[in-house]
């Protein structure tokens, strides 16, 4: 079996790092060298489990297993002499010397629970960025080295992880944060005891290392450069890490919109807003709308001064609290004699599937809910041109004590690849950002227009217009 690399791949492929990143541009190579880079140390090391993944299942074998430079196409001689074996059964390749490469992804939410008691030896994973942090860090977890046998030539190069990507998807934040922002490309450094600890080296690589790809598809450059958004344009043409395409919530700032908690005046109008989650976490917004009166923030600013993320400290990992539980911790977060005008609701809350819905439970506890305006694309739009304000003021202010959720959440949030108007649906943690949409929705607010000084009494109606779509009937 012979392979050649190209001089970038060959760089990657001797580095000394633990903890590589190879990428940024589209068509680098990037794929292909973890695919020679698994079946390297899955013969030299015999015993070595070798792990690679893609989010996705059917990325992971239309990239990875099909066509030419896929893993058969490589393995064809192995496999052909009998010194490896593909198991459709296992998503695996054995090898003669013991050695296992499995091909494996995180395509539902229960995925990552069925790699807790791997025992990870060299961590591949491709298109990084379309991965949560809290998933990379689960995966990184599981590589030790157990009682694999090193051979001396390959000493300390092991346990390892390689990874490829392109910038600008879900994951485009923490990625960058981990390999790009902290050293100049090529250095190696320790990354902090709190990340584990591994040798860390980001590598770029562009379009113009692959000369197969450019041989093979002259227009790919042309055709990388038609994709419309500039932004996204230079994120896949030269692996630019510094585009605004990638975060959503861009015009979000401490600066201007954390502000110190104060007491709330009892006249201001305060709402909550919720979107649901068990195995992942809810979210609960409480809201009061400015009068113009205190702190120098506008009438009609909405100002967040409260929140109850459930989450257990795990990024993206629910609580499991039943819907019974969630109403209860929301009354008891509150003050005696608080006065809530309304609660505005993740949809779903509203169906049925065996029994009473979300929603009706919780009214039974007193906390009643309406269905909120989940129209992605007009939320996010409220979003913006309340952070935007006006006149240099923003229409939406959070109190610093919001750090679990909202300060922790919204400023990684990604837009859609395929949608410039709307943040990526799934994949991220978008709890407290969604519950933030419906409150907007519930207040629409446009610069220039002064905004309802009272509480938005004409959608609060609805509630009562249509009791058993709110959830009123058990009430
Ligand atoms: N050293 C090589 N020898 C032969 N073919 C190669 C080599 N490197 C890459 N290729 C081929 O070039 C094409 C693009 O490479 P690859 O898929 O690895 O790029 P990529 O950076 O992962 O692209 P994308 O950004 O689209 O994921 C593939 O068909 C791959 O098989
Ligand atoms: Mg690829």
């Amino acid at each position: 079996m012979r392979i050649e690399l190209h001089p970038r791949q060959s760089q990657a492929f001797a580095s000394p790092a633990t903890e590589l990143l190879y990428g940024g541009a589209a068509g680098g190579g990037k794929s292909f060298l973890l695919r020679v880079s698994a079946i390297r140390w899955c013969l030299a090391v015999p015993g070595c489990q070798a792990y690679l993944f893609r989010r996705t299942h059917p990325d992971l074998r239309a990239n990875h297993l099909q066509g030419p430079g896929s893993l058969m196409e490589l393995l064809g001689p192995l496999l052909a002499g009998g010194r490896a074996r593909w198991s459709e059964r296992r998503g695996a390749f054995a090898f003669e010397g013991g050695s296992v490469l499995k091909l494996a992804h995180l395509q539902n939410d229960g995925d990552l629970i069925k790699y807790q008691g791997a025992e990870i030896h060299v961590l591949l994973i491709d298109e990084l960025t379309h991965f949560t942090e809290g998933q990379y860090r689960f995966l990184r977890s599981r590589v030790r080295l157990g009682g694999l046998k090193v051979p001396e030539a390959l000493a300390g190069r092991l346990p390892r992880i390689e990874c490829a990507t392109n910038p600008g998807s879900v994951g485009h934040a923490w990625v960058k944060r981990a390999w790009v922002t902290p050293r100049p490309p090529g250095d190696l450094w320790r990354a902090p005891a709190a990340e584990g600890g591994m040798r860390r080296q980001y590598l770029p690589a562009r379009v113009a290392d692959n000369p197969t790809l450019l041989a093979a598809d002259p227009d790919y450059l042309a055709r990388l450069s038609g994709l419309g958004s500039p932004a996204l344009v230079r994120a896949l043409r030269d692996g630019d890490w510094d585009i605004a395409a990638g975060q959503a919530l861009e015009l979000f700032s401490r600066e201007r919109h954390v502000i110190e908690p104060f007491a709330v005046p009892a006249r201001w109008t305060r709402f909550r807003s919720l979107d649901w989650g068990s195995s992942k976490p809810f979210s609960v917004g409480w809201w009061a709308v400015a009068d113009g009166t205190q702190g120098g923030l506008p009438a009609g600013a909405l100002v967040r001064y409260r929140e109850w993320y459930g989450w257990d400290g795990r990024p993206d990992q629910g609580l499991r609290l039943t819907s019974d539980q969630v109403a209860e911790g929301i009354r008891e977060r509150e003050q005696p004699g608080e006065r809530i005008a309304f609660s505005v609701a993740d949809p779903a809350m509203f169906s049925r599937s065996d029994g009473p819905s979300p929603a009706e439970r919780m009214a039974a506890k007193g906390v009643l809910l309406k269905r909120a305006d989940n129209d992605r694309r007009a939320g996010y739009q409220e979003v913006r041109s309340r952070l935007t304000g006006v006149d240099g003021a923003p229409m939406l202010y959070v109190f610093s004590t919001c750090a679990d959720g909202f300060l922790r959440t919204l400023p990684d949030l990604v837009l859609d690849a395929h949608d410039p108007e709307d943040v990526a649906k799934g994949g991220q943690e978008d709890h407290a950002y969604d519950e933030t949409r419906y409150a907007c929705m519930s207040r629409p607010f446009a610069a220039g227009a002064p905004a309802p000084a009272d509480g938005g009494g004409d959608r609060w109606g609805r509630a009562f217009d249509n009791p058993v779509e709110h959830g009123w009937r058990v009430a």
